[in-house]
């Protein structure tokens, strides 16, 4: 969330910051700034409300000057509305010193640092925790430190949050001062000039080699180097690392939109899963494991926000059914504040598209301290949380741009599936079943792309539900993770307030909202021994006039009696075993999402108000 890139020893600098902010307008498009030095250290500040092609359309109205160095900011707002005095780069100064910095995260005690700095002489002009920043620094350098990172260290220790930002110190045009601490923060290193950067893709092309930060390490690159000192103030050597990401800028390849395109990826991804974690011959999971001893393993947490939350309910039907090990999942920003027990054999899951989601890797750090074994599925192999793990399953599903998570979803219950098989694997469970469970799973790709083939049906429901304003989503079993993941993506792309349960909760509550205007998406398959069930509970919305829609395999449709199959919307997908069902009906609740946005005209890719990965609490 929010966006951060800095450049320093290049002439290029600007032109570099604002393609690297393009590349992060996934972490925040609400307003977008930048600042630069010129030769004589003179500050110069662009800033826009709105995507960023409102910023590139202000530089190119009112061009900056030649500089060398250049810090830049795409933002999802916190603390103040969008609004180009809230937008950073936020400048502030205290005697001779004047910085310029640009933010991610949230200073939770700025409104005492507000006070003491006011009464230092600080002249506030925004709403923004960020604004208080430059000040605290500045008071440093008045006070005690003789460098930039002597006083970016001492002023660190007074803020409180989590948060990365990068600063500039007008008049000094060689060298830009960086920390992190909880929000991701990297280096990206050169001949001849330095970067700093929120997430590597915004640099992808400049240069292909990283330094990522820990918690409270105080960076200062200049043209001629970085150095690198850590939360004691000593300096210490991170690993550089050597990244490829050619792939990452593939652009929507013909697709109107990244999250039609993320969708169409979806069998590819499956198949990369399956060629990297499944043995070819006996068909049996090999997902690394580090030094876990599965079969030691004797309650599992599974911690998660939002898509990846939905996965993880996945991952407890599939876990508690065929390796019998009991499994709590949780949203993270519930789990991390109430201090829950651990039991010993315990193994922590973190699920994270990103890695970087603050909640889930606040609650991975407290099952670290307390011991857990930490395993992270995430799409993020350089991130805070793969980082921080004992074992990281790869989601192998490549960049994912578009905000709503599509193919990461259906990687993360695939591997998921997989995890699930290799405890049972561990726990007893037999090969000849497992490998039964496998070759479901190698259907898979191809049940997806059939899915893909035809979406007329689906048009035709999309284009009727965009008169809708609320919606309900029922599934059972492992499909109600699902109706919670299709109420999700209609709410995020199509703005339509929607509500998913249980199909068996729905007597109990949301019956009342049920008349003529709701449309009601219910999820059964004809093979998990549930399906009578959920016809009942449609059957009970349709006695209440709702519109009935059921999308089903083509085995249940045929169990319909006519009366009932005239009443409803039908949808169908392939009949598959139950093992693989999760993943098969959440292409059409993808499908349908995505067109009923389209035909509502809504910014399918950057939704209203969200951001792709979530760095504050
Ligand atoms: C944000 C995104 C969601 C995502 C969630 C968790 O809210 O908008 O699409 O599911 O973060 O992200 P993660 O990267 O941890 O999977």
């Amino acid at each position: 969330m929010c966006g951060i890139v800095g450049v320093v020893g290049n002439p290029e600098a600007q032109q570099i910051v604002l393609t690297g902010l393009q590349r992060l307008e996934y972490r925040g498009y609400d307003s977008a700034g930048i600042a630069s030095l010129g030769a004589e250290g003179q500050l110069t500040t662009r800033k826009a409300v709105g995507k960023l092609q409102a910023l590139l359309d202000e530089v190119a109205t009112n061009p900056m000057g030649p500089s060398t160095i250049a810090l830049g900011h795409t933002r999802w707002a916190t603390h103040g509305a969008p609004s180009t005095t809230n937008a950073h780069p936020h400048t502030g100064g205290l005697g001779p010193n004047t910085l310029t910095v640009v933010h991610n995260g949230i200073i939770e005690n700025y409104q005492e640092l507000k006070s003491e700095m006011a009464s230092l002489g600080a002249k506030f002009l925004s709403e923004t925790d960020t604004e208080t920043i430059p000040y605290v620094i500045a008071a440093s350098l008045a006070h005690s430190a003789d460098t930039m990172a002597q006083a970016v260290h001492a002023a660190s220790k007074k803020f409180r949050g989590s948060f990365a930002f990068v600063v500039m110190k007008n008049g000094e045009n060689n060298q830009l001062t960086g920390t992190r601490r909880g929000a991701p923060l990297c280096i990206g290193v050169a001949e001849n000039a330095n970067y700093f950067a929120s997430d590597p893709l915004a640099l992808a092309g400049i240069t292909s080699k990283f330094i990522f930060l820990e918690d409270d390490d105080i960076a200062t690159i200049s043209p001629q180097g970085v150095e690198v000192r850590d939360a004691t103030g000593k300096p210490v050597e991170r690993p550089v690392k050597t990244l490829d990401l050619s792939t990452d800028l593939a652009g929507k390849q013909g697709y109107k939109h990244f999250m039609l395109k993320e969708i169409h990826e979806q069998p590819a991804v499956v198949s990369s899963i399956l060629q990297a974690y499944t043995t070819a011959d006996t068909l049996l999971p090999t997902l690394p494991m580090g030094s876990l001893n599965l079969a030691g393993v004797t309650y599992i947490n599974i911690i998660a926000c939002g898509t990846a939350s939905y996965a993880a309910m996945v991952g407890k039907y599939l876990i508690e059914q065929y390796a019998r090990v009991p499994v709590n999942v949780e949203v993270a920003s519930e789990f991390r504040y109430r201090n829950p027990p651990y039991p010993p054999g315990g193994l922590f899951i973190a699920v994270s598209q990103s890695g970087e989601t603050a909640d889930t890797l606040a609650a991975l750090e407290h099952a670290k301290a307390a011991g857990q074994h930490i395993l992270v599925f995430t799409n993020v192999t350089t991130s805070s949380m793969a980082r921080a793990a004992h074992a990281v399953i790869d989601l192998m599903a490549g960049r994912e741009i578009a905000v709503a998570s599509t193919k990461a979803f259906t990687a993360m219950m695939t591997t998921l599936s997989l995890f699930a098989l290799q405890l049972a694997a561990a726990r007893g469970l037999s090969a000849k079943e497992i490998s039964t469970h496998i070759t479901a799973l190698r259907t898979l790709p191809n049940h997806i792309t059939n899915q893909l083939t035809n979406t007329k049906p689906l048009e035709d429901l999309a284009n009727h539900l965009t008169a809708a304003s609320s919606m309900l989503y029922l599934g059972r079993g492992s499909l109600a993770p699902i109706a919670f993941e299709g109420a999700l993506k209609i709410k995020e792309i199509a703005y339509i307030h929607a509500e998913a349960y249980a199909s068996g909760e729905m007597k109990n509550g949301p019956i009342a909202l049920v008349d003529k205007n709701l449309p009601v998406v219910n999820l059964a398959t004809s093979t998990d021994g549930l399906f009578e069930k959920t016809v009942s509970n449609l059957k009970e919305v349709e006695a209440r006039q709702g519109q009935v829609i059921l999308i089903t395999d083509t085995e249940g449709a045929t169990k319909l009696d006519t009366h009932t199959r005239d009443k409803l919307t039908l949808l169908t997908v392939p009949t598959v075993p139950a093992f693989i069902s999760p993943m098969v009906f959440t292409i059409p609740l993808q499908i349908l999402a995505y067109l009923t946005a389209t035909a509502k005209g809504t910014d399918v890719d950057q939704p209203r108000n969200l951001a792709k990965s979530v760095t504050v609490e």
